[in-house]
């Protein structure tokens, strides 16, 4: 057997996506609540309003309903055999606005409700702190993590939950693909660090400003945590997209390099807890007078992270170019890869890249491994007996988990989990729209928000079944 045997099979959501709800149990309103749908057909792309306005479609309103569902779904997800569920914990349920003295026990009681329901089959509940759902209202009115104060909200959301939860949840993981804001596009900034972008600001600056402040609050997170429960296993989260230089040519092949610094070095300051040499190079070459004092360096190097939690979706490709000499990790310097396809949303399918990215992580670092966000956003069609047959989330997902026990049988490499993204169809992140499906399990609910919200099980459900019950034996 390549995979151990308590190997953590499971699928991952999160709470802005799945749960709706968002104005039950007290719960306050979250940067999610304010970003409109998009359509991947017409273009048209998410919307950050001021405040949540009239007439607008906000898709994460009600989501797949999951606040009203948890029950029927945990259930379909243990009849799947799952042996974890990661989720995250909506940081306004507990916090409505972030700066309250005191937490808000209803929205409490309702993650006890979903880790007790977990339980009871079994699963693992695996948390994520905080999914690009942090509080609107600290957005507006502190500036999000360009404001030091920030810091100190996260960590007592954090330790509030770590204590709450001590006995039920053992893996945690504190920002969601923290590095998405490398290339710091507004929508970035609000998703990663609920920073609302004001006219003439320096983005790049203020991202690596308030990416600063996340990572120290991370890590005062981490050793609360422990602190708390010294048996927890507290994460950090990456969203590993592999960059290949386009070519062979040297400048290519540097950029590729480069780029792979510009977007993973969050990496090293979570597991290492020191910043990689080149960065505080740049800080000078800018000339950005960074608020980074000796105590935070303390603090980063005294809350470094159990393990490595990332996502995998796609590969990029770079080309080296003049108009970009410091190889800066920008996001329109990439280019189409000849040699992969993609899917309807043109993200990149490469299983091996997988592969690539587990050898990667584990050759830089010592600690284990998850893949907690792995899937294939498709459309899906009803048939008229109500089948789904969604063999190519099949393929996507049975290629790259052959890579990922390739990797572990061949490489060695130290993985402890497989979470695909996501097991029951919920809100699209990047676009806001439900048609863009990962689910095993349909909800039926359409981009317009029409739809009876009825769970039915696709082709795929019974195959992720087996794979989980032959621990990755039987792919096919
Ligand atoms: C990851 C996020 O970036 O990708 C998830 O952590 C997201 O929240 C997932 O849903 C898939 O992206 P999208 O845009 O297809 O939902």
């Amino acid at each position: 057997m390549a995979l151990n045997k308590d190997f953590l099979w499971g699928g991952a959501v999160a709470a802005h996506q799945i749960e709706g709800g968002w104005q039950e149990g007290g719960k306050g309103i979250s940067i999610a609540d304010v970003m409109t749908a998009g359509d991947n057909i017409t273009k048209k792309p998410r919307r950050i309003t001021d405040g949540v306005l009239p007439g607008e479609n906000y898709p994460n309103h009600e989501a797949s309903d999951f606040y009203h569902h948890y029950k029927e779904d945990i259930a379909l997800l243990a009849e799947m055999g799952f042996k974890c569920f990661r989720t995250s914990i909506a940081w306004t349920r507990i916090f409505p606005n972030c700066d309250e003295e005191q937490p808000n026990e209803e929205g409490l009681k309702f993650y006890d409700n979903v880790f007790d329901e977990c339980l009871k089959y079994g699963i693992e509940p695996i948390v994520t702190l905080s999914h690009f759902e942090m509080p609107y209202y600290m957005a507006k009115h502190y500036g999000g993590f360009r404001n030091r104060k920030c810091i100190d909200f996260f960590v007592k959301f954090a330790t509030v939950c770590f204590d709450r939860y001590k006995d039920k949840v053992k893996y945690w993981m504190t920002f969601n693909e923290i590095n998405n804001q490398a290339d710091p596009t507004p929508h970035h900034l609000v998703q990663e660090g609920a920073i609302l972008a004001e006219e003439g600001e320096d983005l790049e600056y203020v991202m690596y400003q308030s990416a600063h402040y996340e990572l120290v609050a991370s890590a005062l997170a981490v050793k609360a945590g422990h602190e708390i429960n010294p048996n927890f296993k507290i994460g950090c989260m990456i969203a590993m997209c592999p960059v290949y230089p386009y070519s062979c040519k040297p400048d290519d092949v540097l950029a590729a390099q480069r780029f792979m610094q510009g977007k993973y070095w969050y990496t090293d300051v979570h597991v290492k807890g020191k910043y990689p040499n080149w960065l505080p190079k740049k800080f000078e070459r800018k000339g950005w007078n960074m608020d980074i004092t000796n105590e935070d360096l303390s603090i980063l190097k005294e809350g470094t992270v159990d393990y490595i939690a990332f996502s995998y979706y796609m590969s990029f490709a770079v080309e080296a170019n003049e108009a970009n000499p410091y190889y800066d990790y920008l996001e329109k310097d990439f280019v189409k890869n000849p040699h992969v396809k993609a899917s309807d949303w043109g993200w990149q399918i490469d299983a091996t890249g997988l592969r690539y990215a587990l050898n990667w992580f584990s050759d830089r670092f010592d600690v284990p491994l998850m893949i907690v966000e792995n899937g294939f956003g498709a459309y899906d069609k009803v048939e008229a007996d109500g089948t789904i047959d969604d063999s190519y989330r099949i393929e996507y997902l049975s290629n790259h988990i052959k890579a990922m026990i390739d990797a572990v049988d061949n490489e060695g490499v130290n993985l402890i989990g497989y979470t695909m993204w996501a097991p029951i169809d919920i809100v699209s992140a990047s676009t806001g729209e439900m048609d863009k499906r990962y689910g095993f399990v349909y909800v039926d609910k359409n981009n317009a928000g029409e739809g009876t919200l009825n769970r039915s099980k696709k082709k795929s459900f019974h195959w992720y079944k087996q794979v989980i019950a032959t621990n990755g034996q039987n792919l096919v």
